[in-house]
């Protein structure tokens, strides 16, 4: 074998990598001329075979010929490289003629706007807002509250029980408890949160929000209280409407009253809002609170409800679809 094989190897490979136009030709050219089944390695399995006089010499050949070839490779891969980059700079230009991207941004959850109303209004009147556990133990969910565990009331509760004292409690009213336990009067508070009870249709969903409100002071009476939610609700259905006050029960509250809204373009509507009452003095003595001195009103408010009936949305269960389409409309 003589040295001419593997100079024209170079020129082959050098014409080769001058025609190549993008990295993966040349990587391609790389492999057939240096890897290591390539050109330049097939040539080193054939030293053995040639003659002892040749052989040093083929050898560093072949060693420069990989060099030069390497070289040549590293050359067009910097220019294809920089051309690249040109490239790029040329078509990657920004039209700022084109219109914008518009970034869409949210809105409050209608359920968590009208918590914010509702709070407004209700500090306005020096309420301030406390928290309870969802988490609530049977004695501040029912039995503090006048409903032992016979009573008939407990059943409308469709009660989530964790075991026999842990349940996700069923309305906001134990936070009234928790109030009274931790404060002395007199005592202005509302709170708001999440209530859970087993039921699924177009008007209930196992998880819903109340609003619980609690006075306890030297001269509340039911006058007061109703002035109080009639203020509240004419303010915040702005709408024309009409209230009605009507006797109900509640284990906790005596008297007992609940408040029914109609429409004015819906005559013979009634529907039913807000309970409230009284809070029952058996209540306050089982929380120390002076009778003689002290009575109290409490209410408590479905904030679905209130929203539904402002809104004219006649499905509770909208609210928790996370329907944009839906949510979109409160923007
Ligand atoms: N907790 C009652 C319910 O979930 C609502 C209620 C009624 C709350 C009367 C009160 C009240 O504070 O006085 O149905």
């Amino acid at each position: 074998m003589s040295l001419d094989p593997v100079k024209k190897l170079v020129i082959l490979a050098k014409s080769n990598i001058m025609q190549s136009n993008n990295m993966d030709a040349l990587e391609a050219i790389r492999i057939k001329f240096l890897g290591k089944k390539g050109y330049l390695n097939q040539h080193i399995k054939n030293l053995n075979d040639t003659s002892l006089d040749i052989k040093p010499k083929l050898g560093a050949a072949i060693n420069q010929a990989k060099e030069d070839i390497y070289t040549l490779l590293i050359e067009r891969k910097n220019i294809l490289q920089s051309k690249n980059i040109k490239n790029t700079l040329i078509t990657d230009t920004l039209d700022v003629t084109l219109p914008g991207r518009l970034s869409d941004i949210g809105t409050h959850h209608p359920i968590t706007s009208t918590i914010k109303r509702m709070k407004i209004f209700f500090n306005t009147l020096g309420f301030s807002v406390i928290h309870g556990p969802e988490i609530e133990d049977d004695y501040f969910n029912f039995d503090a509250l006048n409903i032992s565990k016979y009573h008939p009331s407990r059943d409308e509760h469709d009660t989530f029980w964790f075991d026999e004292k842990r349940l996700l409690r069923t309305h906001t009213s134990g936070v009234q408890i928790r109030a009274m336990i931790n404060k002395t009067p007199p005592i202005r508070i509302i709170s708001f949160g999440r209530v859970y009870r087993k039921d699924y249709d177009q008007h209930h969903t196992p998880m819903f929000h109340q609003m619980e409100g609690l006075i306890v002071d030297s001269n509340v009476n039911f006058s007061y209280l109703k002035k109080i939610l009639y203020d509240f609700l004419y303010n915040f259905f702005e709408t024309d409407i009409i209230l009605r006050f009507r006797p109900s029960y509640f284990p906790f509250t005596e008297p007992s009253a609940e408040i029914d809204v109609m429409k004015k373009q819906e005559t013979g509507n009634w529907l039913e809002l807000l309970g409230c009452g009284m809070v029952h003095p058996k209540i306050l003595h089982h929380v120390d609170i002076d009778t003689e001195k002290f009575s109290g009103f409490a209410f408590g408010i479905g904030i679905e409800r209130l929203t539904m009936l402002q809104y004219n949305i006649d499905d509770i269960r909208v609210f928790f679809k996370n329907d944009l389409q839906f949510l979109d409309q409160f923007k």
